[in-house]
């Protein structure tokens, strides 16, 4: 019998205090036009000094917990994916096991920035297929407010705080949950989109570096081709696919994906303007952004797609 990964529940957060554009231009030489104009984005959210990656993911988990209907002593895998972990170790997934009072399983962190929770469905589809877990609990959290250069205004502006959480269920289902993943990374790439340091390298976090029209002219070739081979790899022709959720890190790439796959506008899910990019968390936000304004509902085919540091980028094909 072939095993299915259904993902039963998706829910996403964003922390309380939302920054404008215009907030942004006291701080830095900017200004809420160009920013609109380059990006899209009008506006973001930014933890408090209180809140962390973990207590942003375990916020977000709980809600998917709860609607998903499964009990948190059930869950025997935890996969986080993050680039802003609370601590260099232990795992945030660990973290999050405790405040959520999940018993002893499988719980470890995944590094592919904003990739990370396409690569986290990859993880955790492999995992359940292979038998190793039954009922897993995705999350995708990033706090970039941590780790911005305030001097850079081409950087500072771009992005937001969130976390997204998923679970996912072993199930004998067919033609159901995930059916199809493809993950890449071309570290040639790695220094166009990085963080200046980090516990090996320099003992200190770092601050975020993007040369960003050298990773704006590969973004739209990778996720079109990460789409393409994902519905191959599916059997679905790209037109069947009911929505696209993209990684929100500009207006002007999702744009260029939908106008070279010829994807018609209203089936692209766009909340770049309210959330910014959130990194790890950008795809499960926009998600449930879709989600609560009933445009996603059971049934759906989904395709979500990232692109991020490394570079790394992928596509995951979902039926809900
Ligand atoms: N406010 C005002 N002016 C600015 C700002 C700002 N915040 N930032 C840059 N400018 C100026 C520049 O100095 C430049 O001025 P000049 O012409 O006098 O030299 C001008 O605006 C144009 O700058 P560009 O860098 O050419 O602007 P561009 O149109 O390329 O937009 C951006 C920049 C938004 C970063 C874009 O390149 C982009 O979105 N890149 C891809 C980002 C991405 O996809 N990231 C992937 C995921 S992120 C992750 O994994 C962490």
């Amino acid at each position: 019998m072939t095993i299915s990964s259904i993902v039963s529940s998706l829910c996403a957060i964003t922390p309380d205090r939302l920054v404008t554009n215009n907030e942004l231009a006291n701080i830095v030489d900017t200004s809420d036009a160009w920013i609109k104009e380059r990006t899209g984005i009008e506006q973001r959210y930014f933890c408090s000094d209180l809140e962390t990656s973990s207590t942003l993911a375990t916020r977000a988990a709980k809600l998917a917990i709860e609607k998903a209907n499964i009990d948190a002593n059930d869950i025997d895998l935890i996969v986080c994916a993050t680039s802003t972990p609370d601590r260099t170790f232990p795992a945030t997934a660990t973290l999050i096991q405790e405040a959520l009072g999940i018993p002893v399983c499988i719980a470890f962190d995944i590094q592919a920035v904003c990739s990370g929770f396409v690569y986290g469905f990859g993880v955790v589809d492999a995992m359940i297929k292979a038998g190793q877990a039954k009922n897993a609990l995705l999350i995708g959290v990033d706090s970039f407010s941590r780790i911005m250069d305030w001097a850079d205004r081409t950087t500072c502006v771009l992005f937001g705080d969130g976390a997204g959480a998923a679970v996912i269920r072993a199930s004998d289902e067919q033609n159901k949950g995930i059916l199809a993943n493809i993950l890449r990374a071309d570290g040639r790439y790695n220094s166009i989109l990085n963080v200046s340091s980090g516990a090996s390298l320099g003992s200190k976090v770092g601050k975020l570096h993007m040369e960003g029209q050298a990773v704006f002219r590969h973004a739209v070739t990778n996720i079109s081709e990460a789409i393409v081979l994902c519905c191959e790899k599916a059997g679905v022709n790209i037109n069947e696919i009911d929505w696209f959720v993209p990684h929100q890190a500009n207006k002007r790439i999702l744009d260029g994906v939908a106008k070279k796959l010829k994807i018609p506008e209203e089936k692209v899910i766009i909340t770049v303007d309210i959330h910014g990019n959130t990194s790890a968390a950008s795809v499960a936000l926009a998600f449930d952004h879709a989600q609560k304004e009933g445009k996603i509902k059971k049934g759906d085919l989904v395709l979500f797609e990232a692109m991020g540091g490394g570079l790394t980028w992928g596509a995951t094909l979902v039926r809900l």
